[in-house]
């Protein structure tokens, strides 16, 4: 009867790939990853894990969730729409259990854990040297130029480092703040320069703010809070908050902080803050979470902000319905704020940011949830903003900056994207509201946590898995 089914539920497939696979020989109860997967997997995804007209599994990308219990849903249930079958007749959940283990285990095998990093790179119009300045920093996350060849630098784990001639320092800042909330995707987020930094040395950081005592936290009830500090003989000193949710916006969760920082040309610092996983409080104007903010430097509320004075909503939103904004950027014309938000699997979004504006999550979105099920049935809604473009399916786009410098006349204005997925950092050019032409930069490298242009018109890359400060320079 089993084999029955299995046959009934393979034929088709063993037509659309064009492969002969032979029936199941391997026992009912058989409990080996490598030959669950040689007998029932390989005819789709390669029988080196290479991939065929399924997925590899040697490019540490997972389109469909990444966490092992997805990936094991993923085998058990399908996906919906792809030729990607349901295995729960076939192989019972132990049997899942091991072939997710083995495929996970040969994934993080893969030769892209150890990349060679090039020395030179060329692109349609420039060429880059590419230095190696760090790899010993494990989770950079934001970086901030003082001058074209000094600059702060944050690590999730909470160390602030100060970086002199391309060189990391050793001594991190001392006393930076002691309530981050460490675990998931919080930790010291992103950190920025004041517009006048020359003449008041503030300094802004994000992070994950843990509520209720001192000290790393591992369990505390969480949110996205920034402050402002100044430094001195490599202290924190004079540190203000100038963001921070009422307690009860606190939540345990570990995801979606967002946190990016930009100001604009009157100085004002807009900051998202994601929709801490829970989707539909991204649309509720009375909450912080799901929404880009703006702020004064000193953190009281512009007077123009769009929600001023509307009952029950919270004068530092700027725009609600996102997602998880990790990627927010000032365009050096128009000075208008962009951003890029996560979507979930597929939807990720470059949004045009203006005020009051509704970006629909997620009432609106062009992704599904990661089992394959329905968020929302519409793309489009009156009222609600489409993004730019949007990638489905999802890159993991993380950071963005515009290139502004004389040195590259050719890329002025142009966008430079990170993706932590497919793990690569893309030209975008745009006129207007429209992308009208697009180039892949680099790839293969690691997850692309943040793209900047410093001062000097190189371009700074912070990577993780594996950990990468990387500097292109312009060669003339
Ligand atoms: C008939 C062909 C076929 C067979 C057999 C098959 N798959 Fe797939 N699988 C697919 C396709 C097609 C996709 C979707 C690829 C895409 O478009 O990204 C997929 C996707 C997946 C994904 C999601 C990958 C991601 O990027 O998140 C996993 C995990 C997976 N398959 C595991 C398995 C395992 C394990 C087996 C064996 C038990 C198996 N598949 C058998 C065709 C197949």
């Amino acid at each position: 009867m089993a084999v029955l089914k299995y046959i009934k539920l393979t034929l088709p497939m063993m037509l659309a790939s064009l492969t002969f696979y032979a029936p199941a020989s391997v026992s009912a109860d058989e409990l080996d990853g490598a030959k669950i997967y040689q007998q029932h997997c390989a005819s789709c995804h390669g029988e080196k894990l290479e991939g065929g007209i399924g997925s590899s599994f040697l490019n540490h990308i997972w389109n469909y969730g990444s966490h092992p219990q997805l990936i094991g849903m993923n085998i058990k249930f399908g996906i919906p729409n792809l030729e990607m079958p349901g295995f729960k007749e076939i192989l019972n959940d132990e049997q899942i259990g091991t072939v997710v283990a083995y495929i996970v285990e040969q994934d993080a095998k893969s030769e892209l854990a150890a990349p060679k990093v090039p020395d030179h790179i060329k692109t349609e119009h420039y060429n880059f040297k590419v230095d190696i300045l760090a790899d010993n920093i494990p989770s950079p996350w934001g970086i901030a130029f003082i001058d074209a060849n000094k600059a702060l630098i944050t690590e999730q784990s909470g160390k602030l480092y100060l970086m002199l001639n391309g060189v990391v320092q050793k001594d991190v800042i001392k006393d930076t703040p002691n309530d981050i909330a460490l675990g998931g995707q919080g930790g010291l987020l992103d950190v920025a320069l004041d517009p006048d930094y020359g003449d008041n040395g503030w300094i802004y950081l994000s992070y994950s703010h843990g509520l209720g005592a001192d000290g790393i936290l591992s369990k505390a009830k969480v949110m996205t809070r920034v402050v402002r500090g100044r430094i001195r003989d490599g202290h924190w000193v004079d540190q203000q908050v100038i963001f921070q949710a009422d307690e009860k916006f606190y939540s345990k969760s570990r995801g979606h902080f967002g946190s990016r920082f930009t100001f604009d040309e009157k100085g004002r610092l807009y900051f998202s803050v994601g929709d801490r996983r829970v989707p539909k409080q991204a649309q509720d104007l009375s909450r912080p979470n799901g929404k880009i903010h703006r702020i004064n430097k000193d953190g009281t509320i512009p007077e123009d902000n769009p929600f001023v004075g509307r009952p029950g909503a919270l004068p530092s939103i700027f725009t609600y319905g996102n997602r998880n904004p990790q990627g927010m950027a000032t365009h050096p014309e128009t000075g208008d704020i962009w951003s890029a938000e996560h979507g979930p699997m597929g939807g990720d979004e470059l949004n045009h940011i203006r005020a009051g504006k509704n970006y629909g999550w997620p009432e609106i979105t062009y992704g599904v949830n990661y089992n394959g099920t329905i968020i929302s049935e519409f793309t489009a809604k009156a009222g609600m903003e489409q993004p730019i473009i949007h990638w489905t399916p999802s890159i993991a786009v993380a950071d963005i900056d515009f290139y502004n410098n004389a040195i590259l006349p050719k890329w002025q204005n142009n966008l430079l994207v990170s993706s932590l997925k497919y793990r690569d950092l893309r030209r975008l050019v745009i006129e207007g509201d429209k992308v009208t032409h697009r180039e892949m930069i680099l790839k293969g490298l690691g997850r692309i946590r943040s793209v900047t242009v410093s001062p000097s018109g190189a371009i700074y890359l912070l990577l993780e898995d594996p950990s990468l400060i990387l500097r292109l320079t312009p060669e003339s």
